[in-house]
């Protein structure tokens, strides 16, 4: 993270990864549920908030508050201070070269769907062709869809081993002449998949095609920058990476940005408006029409700080040792068949249990104050591809312990011992 250190909970880049004093930053996570100890297990439907994210909204709210870009006035301009200081922290978090690359949008949904109905929409046309993969969420599939079905384009779907990894060489087959954009997720939020999506950038550029790339997993785990990626869209939400909701964040490359159509016509997003002709302001404003979640970039913003604060080093060995922990873990219970086993995967423990439906795992599993999430995950294509309904999924963050696994071990046992 490029971030620098702010928190007090600061990791001195020699100190091993101290979890428990990172956990106290997280004040839920002393509340307990169904009078058991909280173990949180779902950071990749949405992670948990450090004190000093609200503590800066509540700042922001209590001190700063006006409407940003548009008063004269002393707040409004301390607001504006505000907002932009958090576009540059996100900036320099995924390494992009010019603050002017960074939208603030409502999260990774509305930066795909920005990108679909703008650049998507001037880009792509009858006979052109989308090229996702079999492991996408459905917020990286269905705006595709429908611009293809808008445009008379084709959707093509880069294949999956039952391991949930891409097949070597069969996504670079589908990079033809027709290509116009290959949009892929950097980490698969069912099957923690890591992606090697540098390659693919390369080859989607060797040939012509654009690249964005879903971050919504990837950005409270890994490293991203931009620039050495060299992706034209990155995609990530603010309340997957320690931030609040409401608010994430579109990276595009200028250039780019600066050809695309507005998204959304309102306030903000011009320079001069007559009844005869409206002239757009220039990026990222112009996709920022209406008064933007101000509170909540500056959120992110302390979010971003947040991550900066840590050792990133210690914490993914931190992560890691975790996860390996878990999938050892869980492979020991009888009957549990773990779903994803990508190489190098993150944070993601994706399993079935028996016969045993995920939802009655995960309702078992709440009883003794362990959320998991249960269900498709929003990606029933993956769910059909690997022949399942749904999966039961635990999912890590950087206050997990294998003290939670051991809670989530035992509390499957619970499960089986009421199914058997
Ligand atoms: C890989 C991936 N992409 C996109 C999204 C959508 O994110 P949001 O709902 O914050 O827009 C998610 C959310 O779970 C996700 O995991």
């Amino acid at each position: 993270m490029s971030t620098a250190p702010s928190s007090s909970i600061a990791n001195s880049a020699a100190a091993p990864f101290d979890v428990e004093r990172v956990r106290e930053a997280f004040p839920i996570l002393a509340e307990r549920i169904h009078g058991k100890p909280l173990v949180y297990l779902d950071s990749a439907a949405t992670s948990q908030k450090p004190q000093e994210v609200m503590d800066a909204m509540s700042r922001f709210l209590s001190k700063d508050n006006a409407n940003v870009h548009r008063g004269v006035h002393y707040l409004s301009e301390r607001a504006t201070d505000a907002y932009e200081g958090a576009r540059a922290k996100v900036q320099r978090f995924l390494n992009a070269k010019d603050v002017s690359e960074i939208v603030f949008v409502r999260g990774t949904t509305e930066a795909i769907n920005l990108v679909a109905q703008t650049y998507g929409k001037t880009h792509v046309g009858t006979g052109d062709e989308v090229l996702i993969t079999a492991m996408e969420h459905h917020s990286n599939i269905v705006p595709w869809q429908m611009l293809c079905e808008d445009k008379g384009a084709r959707l093509r779907v880069a294949p999956i081993t039952d391991g949930g990894e891409l097949i070597p060489g069969e996504l670079e087959k589908l990079i033809g002449p027709r290509t116009k954009i290959v949009a892929v997720t950097h980490v698969s939020n069912v099957l923690g998949t890591v992606n090697p999506i540098r390659q693919i950038i390369e080859l989607a550029h060797a040939k012509g095609a654009r690249v964005l790339i879903d971050g919504a997993q990837a950005a409270p785990h890994l490293e991203v920058d931009v620039q050495a990626l060299g992706c034209d869209f990155y995609a990530l939400s603010g309340h997957k990476m320690y931030g609040p909701t409401g608010i994430g964040v579109l990276y595009g490359k200028r250039d780019l940005l600066e050809e695309m159509p507005p998204y959304q016509g309102g306030g903000d997003m011009i320079l001069s408006v007559s009844f005869d002709k409206t002239v757009y302001n220039t990026p990222p404003h112009r996709f920022e029409a209406g008064t933007p979640n101000m509170a909540g970039a500056v959120g992110l913003g302390a979010a971003i700080d947040f991550l900066g604060s840590l050792n990133h080093e210690a914490l993914l060995a931190h992560e890691h040792d975790v996860l390996g922990y878990g999938i050892r873990a869980l492979s020991r219970v009888p009957g549990l068949r773990l779903i994803g086993t990508a190489r190098g995967k993150v944070s993601v423990l994706s399993f079935v249990l028996e016969d045993v439906h995920a939802h009655d795992v995960a309702t078992i599993l709440d009883r003794e104050g362990i959320a998991v999430r249960a269900g498709h995950h929003c990606a029933q294509p993956l769910m059909s591809r690997l022949g399942l309904s749904a999966t039961a999924r635990a999912s890590l963050a950087c206050t997990s312990t294998r003290q939670e696994i051991d809670a989530l071990v035992a509390g499957l046992g619970k499960v089986r011992e009421v199914f058997r």
